[in-house]
């Protein structure tokens, strides 16, 4: 049996930046437009009017100030409201092979590694540009990596679910070097005009390179122990498959075609879930709290992540041993907790151990425990 270690870690920020004023002002005005449109029908009591969505609103409930998107046009325009992302040629790289060469390049530079050393890519994200080929084959043929390649979907868990394999394959000798890459074109999936939800989500690529820790070649995180939990749960739902065409009724602009989220159900069920989860795996690994340096948390909301940090801590943690980047990111499914680590894990003493969790969709958990070696 070998030694996991995360060896690498590089993360893709997409140009575009939309801020939560220029959000509420392209909502409003899509909201305005929809209620001028429909005003007989509002009036009669047909339709239900949309209210106006608010900055504060959108800070208060979530911590979210700003999201970078892949196409700011499109979701910004009240006519649109969604990314515009031209269909490229079956010649042309994926948008999301195109965002995690980027993302790949940087964790593999971190790990002083050639892509031809690399033998596994995971491409582990909640949605995927297309059913076939794999997006993940497309990126090892792009980097020049060899072995073998597959997608996978744990929604928002995707990630931390991609490590626990990596790491497994590393830990039994069927893979020497892996990448798991997230690319996460959230923005696609979002129904930007749902005042519920349009301020939720934000594009991003993570990358992680995990290898034997024999073989790190410089600073790395080894990897303990990962756990993995699911149960099934509606409250986080994406209608959209390959049978929608099969389907009565199955037009473009059915809402459950797109992401849809029983929110305050998700903040009380998913919380004790998670909480009870990562104390659990830290009780079997012998890391009590005072033991845990940090916390690389899922980032979709920051009264949630307060919460677990609490439970965890056993009191407030400092923020600098729960960071958050969802103030900056928005939420990007299951590359929060990795940007969270790529950013913030660098100035750990050797020794020092910390917590990878992801968590949504599902319900799904994934833990990670790692130390600085
Ligand atoms: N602007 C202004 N008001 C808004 C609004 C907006 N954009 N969206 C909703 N509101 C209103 C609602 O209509 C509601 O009004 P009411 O009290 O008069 O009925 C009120 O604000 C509260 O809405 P609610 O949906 O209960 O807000 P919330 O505090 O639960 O926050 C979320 C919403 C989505 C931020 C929060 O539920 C959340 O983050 N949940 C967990 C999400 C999660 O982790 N999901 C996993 C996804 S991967």
């Amino acid at each position: 049996m070998y030694m996991p270690a995360i060896t690498g870690s590089g993360v893709f920020t997409p140009e575009e930046i939309v801020t939560n004023d220029e959000l509420v002002v392209a909502f409003n005005a899509y909201a305005e437009k929809f209620n001028t449109e429909h005003a007989e029908a509002i009036a009669a009591g047909e339709v239900e009017a949309k209210a106006p969505s608010s900055t504060e609103f959108i800070i208060s409930a979530s911590g979210i100030e700003q999201r970078y998107v892949m196409n700011k046009s499109g979701v910004l325009d009240p006519d649109v409201m969604h990314p515009l992302l031209p269909p490229r040629s079956d010649d042309e790289p994926g948008i999301m092979a195109e965002m995690a060469l980027d993302a790949c390049g940087k964790a593999l530079a971190q790990a002083g590694r050639e892509a031809g050393e690399v033998d596994l890519v995971i491409c582990a994200a909640s949605n995927h540009e297309r059913a076939y080929p794999a997006i993940a084959i497309e990126i090892q043929q792009l980097l020049g990596a060899g072995g073998f390649a597959f997608d996978m979907n744990v929604a928002c868990s995707s990630a931390t679910f991609g490590i626990q394999t990596a790491a497994d394959m590393i830990r039994s000798g069927s893979v020497r070097c892996a990448i798991v890459v997230s690319p996460e074109i959230c923005s696609g999936h979002l129904e930007w005009r749902d005042r519920d939800c349009h301020f939720i989500f934000g594009d991003v690529c993570t990358a992680l390179v995990l290898e034997r820790a024999e073989d790190a070649k410089g600073d790395h995180f080894i990897v303990h122990s990962t756990r993995c939990a699911t149960q099934f749960s509606n409250n986080i739902r994406n209608n959209n498959g390959y049978l929608r065409r099969t389907r009565e009724g199955h037009m473009e602009d059915r809402r459950d075609m797109l992401f849809v989220q029983e929110g305050r159900k998700v903040f009380k069920e998913v919380l004790p879930m998670v909480s009870a989860h990562i104390s659990e795996h830290m009780k079997d690994a012998c890391v009590d709290a005072q033991n845990l340096k940090r916390l690389w948390l899922h980032q979709a909301n920051k009264t949630m992540n307060d919460f677990i940090g609490k439970k965890v801590m056993g009191r407030v943690p400092e923020p600098e041993e729960q960071p958050n980047i969802l103030q900056d990111y928005a939420n990007t499914s299951s590359a929060g907790s990795i940007i969270a680590f790529s950013k913030y894990s660098a100035d750990m003493a050797p020794g020092e151990t910390g917590l990878i969790c992801s968590f949504g969709a599902g319900y799904s958990v994934g833990s990670v425990l790692v130390e600085r070696a």
